[in-house]
């Protein structure tokens, strides 16, 4: 029979979901952790942003170490899933930045957007994968109703990792997103998962090898 583990087993035992969401960070997945970007974490999240690597289909490219110092002491950590807005997240390996996730609260509460981006040469080892299911965990235990992703068709690599994760397209929009930097019309593939989703796939899948 398959069995549940980590926040599942907290949730199964509960039978409800967490009332607060204030606790998810830091979450940890040895060697991997994740927790609200600080101001130290600034510099590198603004440098891995912008990165030719990474740049291309950003939704939030800083031009100033300065902005991303101010999201950070701006955000509210205990505002996922409870208040519209976004808190980035820094995932560490061994203490050491690896990337980022935005993750957006928005109507109706409470639904989040996922955006990730891993520092220049750090993609192809699983670690966004590994990032995301460790907050998936988390925000679904926590009561999260449905995570969604808006992904730019062209942009295979994010695509893949969130069909992995086991999220269903629900759409492609045409031309429907303006992006000012590249002066173009691009078209936008929406992917989703819902809480029940997650909790059935962890059902049947925490005996099943992952990728
Ligand atoms: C989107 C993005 C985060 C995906 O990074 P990624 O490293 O490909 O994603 P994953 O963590 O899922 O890693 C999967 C890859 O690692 C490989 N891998 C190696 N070791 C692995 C492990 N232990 N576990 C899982 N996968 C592993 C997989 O085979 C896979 O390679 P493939 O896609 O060539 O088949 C990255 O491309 C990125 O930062 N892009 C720029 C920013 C961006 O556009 N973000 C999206 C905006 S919506």
């Amino acid at each position: 029979m398959p069995s549940l583990t980590g926040p599942f087993l907290a949730l199964a035992e509960s039978g409800t979901p967490s009332a607060s969401l204030a606790c998810m960070f830091p979450l940890r997945a040895p060697p991997l952790s994740l927790r609200a970007m600080q101001p130290e974490d600034a510099a590198a999240v603004q440098a891995s942003r912008t990165h030719p690597d990474n740049v291309r289909y950003q939704g939030w490219r800083p031009p100033t170490v300065a902005e991303v110092v101010d999201h950070a002491r701006r955000q509210d950590p205990a505002s996922v899933g409870r208040a519209v807005g976004t808190v980035q997240a820094v995932l560490l390996e061994d203490g050491v930045f690896v990337g980022d996730f935005g993750i957006c609260t928005t109507l109706p509460l409470p639904t989040v957007e996922l955006g990730v981006t891993l520092a220049p040469g750090q993609r192809g080892r699983g670690l966004a994968i590994r990032g995301a299911r460790m907050l998936l965990d988390a925000l679904f235990a926590a009561g999260v109703h449905r995570v969604a992703a808006v992904v730019d068709p062209r942009n295979a690599p994010s695509l893949r990792l969130f069909e992995r994760l086991g999220f269903r397209r629900e759409g492609h929009a045409l031309a429907s997103y303006y992006d000012e930097v590249y002066d173009e019309w691009a078209d936008e593939v929406s992917l989703a998962m819902l809480r029940s989703d997650w909790i059935a796939k962890n059902l049947v899948d925490t005996q099943a090898p992952r990728l």
